[in-house]
């Protein structure tokens, strides 16, 4: 299966993916990322692409008249890599109507807290300053609302007495990149059905 990447940042939840992809080997993970895209220059994102040799695209909304021209760029830049599956990977932009109309049903995201609870920008920030006990991550399709769609996996992290954003965030990821990497292969390998919220993988 082909994957296409999307990032915004730091891209280590991409690191996760190149790295065991490399040891494990295309074959037996049942996927390989064919590109990588970014919103906006200058991430580690892109330059991790660039390590691991995979073509990479950057769609800036500053280019485009309007955000419709914008998500119309993003879709065609990461139709041309062919993709079975577009993978959100700390892309920090709700994609919109023509997006998902191509990608809609094979476009997965990660996001550091338990969805319905913390949905939006600040995930790790929101379940902190809530005083929450455990948070965690969540891997779900998406859909056109903001982090609602199907959710296919989530893991649990505990939220500590000395907690601040980035060591919970930090916590967090290591959680959500093996949990990224085990859905990913699955839904590549196996396939998957999506019955309303239910996402069943054989
Ligand atoms: C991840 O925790 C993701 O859930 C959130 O932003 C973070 C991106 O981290 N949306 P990285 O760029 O993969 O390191």
């Amino acid at each position: 299966k082909r994957l296409v990447v999307l990032v915004s940042g730091s891209g280590t939840n991409l690191q996760a993916l190149l790295d065991h992809i490399a040891r494990e080997g295309v074959g037996q993970y049942g996927a390989q990322i064919v590109a990588v895209g970014a919103d906006r220059d200058g991430i580690v994102g892109l330059e991790r692409a660039e390590q691991a040799g995979i073509p990479t695209f950057v769609c800036r909304v500053k280019d485009h008249p309007t955000r419709a021209a914008w998500d119309r760029a993003l879709t065609e830049a990461t139709e041309a890599y062919a993709p079975d599956l577009v993978v959100s990977a700390g892309f920090m932009k709700i994609v919109g109507k023509e997006f998902l109309a191509v990608f809609g049903g094979r476009f997965v995201n990660t996001h550091p807290a338990l969805l319905p609870s913390f949905p939006g920008a600040h995930g790790v920030r929101d379940a902190l300053a809530y005083g929450a006990k455990i948070t965690g991550c969540t891997v779900h399709f998406v859909d056109d609302g903001v982090d609602t769609g199907p959710i296919i996996a989530q893991g649990v992290v505990e939220i500590r007495e000395q907690d601040d954003e980035a060591a919970l965030h930090e916590r967090i990821k290591e959680v959500e990149r093996r949990l990224l990497v085990e859905v990913v292969g699955r839904l590549a390998r196996h396939g998957y059905r999506i019955e309303g919220r239910k996402v069943s993988i054989p």
